[in-house]
């Protein structure tokens, strides 16, 4: 359980992974993430099951690498385990015939756009991607968007890929085309979908937006992962990971993302110390306190 299968990169920095969970794969559905821990004492963290198999029981994870578990994740090698995969967890995306439905995906955020474009597709919406990354290089998924969308439509900061620009420029137009969608769901950093709810909302548009909360537990009990939706307090792991973007407090989200950045850092500056070597000196330090002087 747990074996890492394959390993492979889709861009500097972004990591492929097939791991093996038959129990996850057979009742996981798009929308959903799992919560991972790769070692006694290690931090859990929120990741989305990018795709899977029911029958060879694998699930895929598509991984940017920003700190240091998931440093320490993009290291192991196929055969090596993870210790904990706790799943799936978060309510599956509503997949529904809306008519035209626009995926706009910003960098990783392309990950779980994947499965749910496949899945709005296969019920018979006319499903349009915009696939947003800073350039040609950090651009990932496109032929697999291309396969599962009726068209993609590339940019790029810097316009070395696909139009220049953001994705709202290549949004906007769309929004107020005779073809207008009739659904538009957004997945990517959060200044990406604050922009992407905001241009929707003037046009009541339904927008749907994955929040990427800081999480801890993922059970709904730490209130790490809480956002403002409306006027009311929903929690990210349990309630979501999916809102109506026209209701969530934005600002409130981007300011909370950073309220453990103090910790990051000083987790990355720290070498990793194994849990033997603690156990060893934990011992030392207890025979040594037993020891009369
Ligand atoms: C529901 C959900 C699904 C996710 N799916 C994916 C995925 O498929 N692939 C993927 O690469 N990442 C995904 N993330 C983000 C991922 O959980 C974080 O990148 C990870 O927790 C960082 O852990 P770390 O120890 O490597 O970095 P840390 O040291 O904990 O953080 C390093 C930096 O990363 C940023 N960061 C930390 N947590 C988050 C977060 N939750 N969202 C965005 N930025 C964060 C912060 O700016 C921080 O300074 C998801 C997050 C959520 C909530
Ligand atoms: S992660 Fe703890 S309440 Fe959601």
């Amino acid at each position: 359980m747990n074996t890492i299968l394959r390993t492979s990169t889709l861009a500097p920095g972004i990591h492929d992974l097939h791991v093996q969970s038959p129990r996850i794969a057979r009742k996981c559905r798009p929308g959903q993430f799992l919560m991972l821990r790769l070692y006694e004492g290690g931090e859990r963290i929120p990741l989305t099951i990018a795709d899977s198999d029911p029958v060879e029981g694998w699930l895929r994870l598509i991984v940017q690498t920003v700190g240091r578990t998931t440093r320490e994740l993009v290291l192991l090698k196929p055969g090596e385990k993870i210790l904990d995969l706790a799943g799936p967890l978060g309510h599956p995306t509503e997949i529904a015939f809306r008519g035209t439905v626009v995926c706009v995906a910003g960098g990783i955020g392309a990950a779980p756009i994947l499965p749910i474009a496949r899945a709005l597709k296969a019920v018979g919406n006319r499903v349009i991607v915009i696939l947003g990354a800073r350039n040609a290089a950090q651009m990932i998924l496109q032929k697999e968007l291309e396969l599962c969308s009726d068209r993609l439509l590339l940019c790029s900061d810097d316009g070395s890929a696909g139009l220049p620009g953001q994705v709202t420029a290549v949004l906007e137009p769309m929004l107020r085309s005779d073809s207008r969608p009739d659904q538009v769901l957004a997945i990517g950093p959060v200044a990406m979908m604050a922009a992407v709810s905001e241009m929707t909302r003037a046009l009541a548009i339904p927008t749907i937006v994955s929040l990427n909360a800081t999480m801890v537990d993922g059970t709904g009990m730490c209130g790490g992962c809480r956002v403002s939706i409306g006027s009311t307090t929903r929690f990210v792991c349990v309630d979501g990971p999916e809102f109506d973007g026209h209701l969530v407090d934005f600002h409130e989200l981007q300011n909370r993302q950073h309220a453990y950045s103090r910790q990051e850092q000083q987790a990355m500056e720290q070498p990793h110390r194994c849990r033997l070597e603690r156990t060893e000196s934990a011992l030392l330090r207890d025979e040594h306190r037993r020891t009369p002087a």
